[in-house]
């Protein structure tokens, strides 16, 4: 199969991971023609079941289900104890005697696989870490077209020779976690780089992520050799977009207010350079995140705290993560931002 067999337009909303990719959104991107993507990296196999169903009840056409590849950590008691001192001046602010631990670090991600390929959605893309021949070779046998996240050459290379049917090309630019995992996850690359840079060392297709926000940003990037664009933080204000009230309000406060809007790449919410409004929590956490422990620990020890924050709709301790075209974002129905964004790239001329 194609990656253009897989929409009308090229055109991918972003699986994106904390609720924001509801059945509501993902299948109303796939009903105008884009192709939708539910995040199920945070989800238990039974919910990805669920929400695979959700989102067939509301559209016939292809949608795409996203996971993190990685495996449980087992970290020591000392390692726990040393990341919740880290954390102490954000729980003693909120007057906690202590850091409430995690049930879990995070979700069996071989129950994740398998119940993925239950939900049998026609696309399934991957980040964080890389697939083997097996996995990508069951994921092909039930007919599942597989895109893998690749941030340098070497990444894409990788995925091409375990079978990817096409990469995604993440660039710095990019909201939410960096899926890199071969080199340093700050050594991030912008898109004008990297796209042409991928074109160039695999022959799968390559699909642009990272700061797209409208039609001029989706044409850039198909003339930069990709065959589609995959834009996340412009589909966080649509009305079928599930994130918190306060977390929606401020990225619109970034829109209206360009100093408002200032984003950067941060471990010290989940271990794993994310980019993101910056905010009281990462300020607090700027001198000792580089000793924080790696994904997912640190992400399961800060779940309590965004919690609370999320309760009491604090975003100062939430994280808000966002790309760097976060000014540009617009509210509205995804359809009618697919719609605006095909006109826009028909209106965009192409400069020889
Ligand atoms: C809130 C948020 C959550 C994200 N979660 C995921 C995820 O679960 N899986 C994934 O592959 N990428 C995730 N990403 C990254 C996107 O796939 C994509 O690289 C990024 O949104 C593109 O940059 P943009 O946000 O500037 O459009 C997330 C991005 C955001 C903004």
């Amino acid at each position: 199969m194609q990656l253009t067999n897989y929409f009308d337009h090229p055109i991918i909303q972003a699986p994106m991971a904390g609720g924001a990719t509801t059945a509501p959104l993902v299948a109303a991107v796939s009903n105008a023609g884009a192709l939708g993507s539910l995040a199920a990296p945070l989800l238990s196999p039974v919910a990805i079941i669920e929400q695979a169903e959700k989102i067939r009840s509301l559209t016939t056409r292809p949608f795409a289900i996203n996971l993190f590849v990685q495996a449980m950590p087992q970290p020591s008691a000392d390692e726990i104890a040393h990341a919740s001192q880290l954390l102490r001046p954000v729980w003693q602010s909120f007057g906690w005697d202590s850091l409430p631990l995690p049930a879990k670090w995070c979700e069996d991600f071989e129950a994740q696989l398998e119940a993925l390929i239950t939900a049998r959605p026609a696309v399934a893309s991957f980040t964080f870490g890389m697939l083997n021949h097996d996995q990508i070779a069951r994921l092909h046998a039930a007919n599942i077209f597989v895109i893998g996240t690749a941030t340098n050459v070497a990444e894409a290379r990788a995925w091409q020779q375990a079978g990817a049917d096409a990469i995604c090309a993440q660039g710095s630019e990019a909201g939410g976690h960096r899926g890199t995992f071969i080199g340093a996850q700050d050594h991030a690359i912008g898109i004008l780089a990297l796209v042409p840079l991928l074109v160039d060392a695999v022959t799968v297709p390559v699909i642009a992520a990272g700061g797209i926000m409208d039609g001029r940003g989706i044409a850039a990037a198909l003339t930069l050799g990709a065959q589609a664009a995959q834009l996340g933080t412009a589909f966080l204000a649509c009305d079928e977009s599930g994130i918190h009230a306060a977390y929606k309000a401020r990225l619109l406060q970034a829109a209206s207010e360009p100093e408002k809007s200032i984003t950067c790449l941060t471990r010290a919410f989940s271990g794993r350079y994310a980019r993101g409004l910056v905010n009281r929590f990462i300020d607090t956490m700027t001198t000792v995140e580089h000793d924080v422990p790696a994904y997912p620990v640190q992400n399961a020890l800060t779940g309590s705290i965004r919690t609370h924050a999320a309760n009491s709709g604090d975003t100062e301790f939430m994280s808000l993560w966002a790309g760097q075209g976060v000014a540009a974002i617009r509210a509205m129905p995804a359809a009618q931002l697919i719609e605006r964004l095909v006109a826009e790239v028909q209106r965009t001329p192409l400069r020889q």
